[in-house]
């Protein structure tokens, strides 16, 4: 059987807020002067036992409150591409979160700066290749997304594309058509989270109305075979995050977890990490978990590598030289 922790990989859906680790998040707190209310990592990480969504973003969002300077977002950066090299990762399309640092006064300058020098370094360093995806948060006001995206100035050229993230259940995907108008108009890529703890009605607005080129998670459109159809008709990459959906109890173990039949039922899957540092490991850890859970075989391994691939936002010749 192939290491899986050496195959090649891309991963498309990875907060970097969410590879905060506890002792970075402790060693900026103290650089910062900001005061986390748990005594020491060892009581941070006893905190992740999460309910659902809601009570992970609570403390995602408590946490990252830590992020000040342009050099705490390189630092975060860096920290998850230096782990993630060593698990065969060879690209990536990360997300962040600008209104989650801007409302605390964070300049939104200095965020793109220092996750675009994280980035940079690891190209240099490790050849991973990198696109940069700003989220919108779908539980703050969709005029607010909008103000941001037309506020962006100088940024606009520094971001490859935009996603919709946080709270699910009750925003859904049609309220921000606006703004993923202007940002298809604008030549970014456009993908959503959708169908992760609401239900499929999320998927079909976020491709009819948003009209996003992947999904994210996406693995409630099961309820609905027609659905599931046209998202293997249509090939609409899924961007699933199996270790997520168990520690925000989606699903009840890994082991019951629908990814493989999900890829064998035809559809675009892929394999992601989503907040690693809060989910119990990095893309190889789910790679790996599926095969101690699954079993999953080299085949389905490559196949989900290959889709992976295929999905990501690298350009033609990156994705030729990745295959
Ligand atoms: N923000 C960070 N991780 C998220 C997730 N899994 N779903 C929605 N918003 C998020
Ligand atoms: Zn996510």
């Amino acid at each position: 059987m192939k290491d899986l922790y050496t195959l090649p990989k891309a991963e498309l859906h990875l907060h970097i807020e969410g590879t905060l680790e506890p002792e970075l998040a402790f060693e900026l707190a103290a650089r910062n002067g900001v005061e986390l209310p748990y005594a020491s990592v060892e009581e941070l990480r006893r905190q992740y036992d999460f309910e659902d969504l809601s009570s992970f973003l609570e403390l995602y969002y408590a946490t990252m409150a830590v992020l000040h300077e342009a050099s705490d977002f390189e630092a975060l950066t860096r920290a998850y591409l230096n782990r993630a090299a060593g698990q065969g990762l060879r690209h990536v399309d990360v997300f962040f979160d600008p209104q989650a640092h801007t409302a605390r006064g964070v300049p939104l300058e200095a965020v793109v700066d220092g996750i675009r020098a994280g980035l940079d370094a690891a190209r240099a360093q490790h050849g991973i290749t990198s696109t940069l995806l700003l989220c919108f948060l779908r539980d703050r006001p969709a005029a607010e997304a909008l103000a941001m995206f037309d506020g962006l100035g100088d940024q606009l050229a520094r971001i490859d594309g935009i996603g919709l993230d946080s709270a699910e259940v009750g925003h859904p995907p049609a309220l921000f058509e606006e703004v993923y108008a202007r940002a298809r108009d604008a030549g970014l890529h456009v993908v959503a989270h959708a169908g992760e703890e609401a239900g499929p009605e999320y998927v079909r607005e976020a491709l009819d109305v948003l009209r996003v080129e992947r999904v994210d998670h996406g693995i409630q459109c099961l309820q609905d075979p027609r659905l599931v159809e046209r998202l293997v008709a249509e090939r609409v990459p899924l961007t699933v995050c199996p270790q997520s959906n168990v520690r925000l109890r989606v699903v009840r173990t890994l082991a019951e977890h629908p990814v493989l039949e999900m890829l064998e039922r035809g559809l675009v899957v892929t394999v992601n990490s989503d907040d690693p540092a809060y989910f119990g490991g990095y893309v190889g850890d789910a790679f790996q978990g599926l095969r101690e859970a699954l079993g999953l075989t080299d085949e389905q391994a490559a196949a989900l590598a290959r889709n992976a691939v295929d999905a990501s936002f690298a350009g033609a010749p990156r994705k030729r030289e990745m295959h």
